[in-house]
């Protein structure tokens, strides 16, 4: 059975490198998600010591799927920066390691981000993705509104630009 935890910043130090791994096998598997080729695990480390210590300062969620005890999974969501927009939140970096999909770990890391984030007083959550991803033919599913695509948004990791289409939710 997978395992969903919300991890505090000591936990999330804890397991930079296993959400290295994470990250790398991501970009390695060609998703857009803020990175370029070649990307090895060690190259992912100060992106998660700055995600731990935005966990630290209050204004990160990070939450893990993990399989048999090893984290295969993430997601985070950021809060917004400014005064006027105290209830939204930003989904970002859902990644499920290429071994572990396809068994139900990003809607469950999606329902946790969301319960998670109510709870914390969030009332609407916002993404972008990659237009042509997977990710993209999943939110959808996952109860979440297309709003529409920005060409030429970001770069593939293999390189060459790529659309972005933004999507947001409403929280119950
Ligand atoms: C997107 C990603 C997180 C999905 O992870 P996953 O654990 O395989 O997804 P799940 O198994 O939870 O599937 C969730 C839903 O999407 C559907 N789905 C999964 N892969 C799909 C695909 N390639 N195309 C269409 N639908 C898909 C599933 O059937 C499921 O729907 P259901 O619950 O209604 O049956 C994973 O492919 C990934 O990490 N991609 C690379 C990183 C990335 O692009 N992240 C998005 C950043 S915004």
């Amino acid at each position: 059975m997978p395992d969903i935890r919300t991890l505090s910043a000591e936990e999330a130090r804890a397991a930079i490198p296993a959400l290295s791994e994470v990250l790398a096998d991501c970009v390695a598997g060609g998703a857009s998600v803020g990175f370029m080729q070649p990307y090895a695990p060690e190259d992912a480390e100060s992106y998660w010591h700055d995600v731990a210590d935005a966990v630290a300062a209050g204004g990160n969620l990070l939450l893990v799927a993990e399989l048999g005890g090893s984290i295969v999974g993430t997601v985070q969501v950021g809060a917004a920066q400014m005064p006027n927009q105290p209830h939204r939140g930003d989904l970002k970096k859902l990644l499920v390691h290429r071994s572990a999909r396809g068994r139900g770990l990003a809607r469950l890391l999606m329902d946790a981000a969301e319960r998670e984030a109510r709870k914390r007083g969030k009332t609407l959550l916002v993404l972008d993705t990659a237009t042509g991803s997977d990710a993209e033919a999943i939110y959808p599913r996952l109860g979440w509104e297309r709003v529409g695509v920005i060409p030429d948004y970001a770069l593939w990791p293999q390189g060459g630009f790529c659309d972005t289409t933004l999507f947001y939710k409403r929280l119950a």
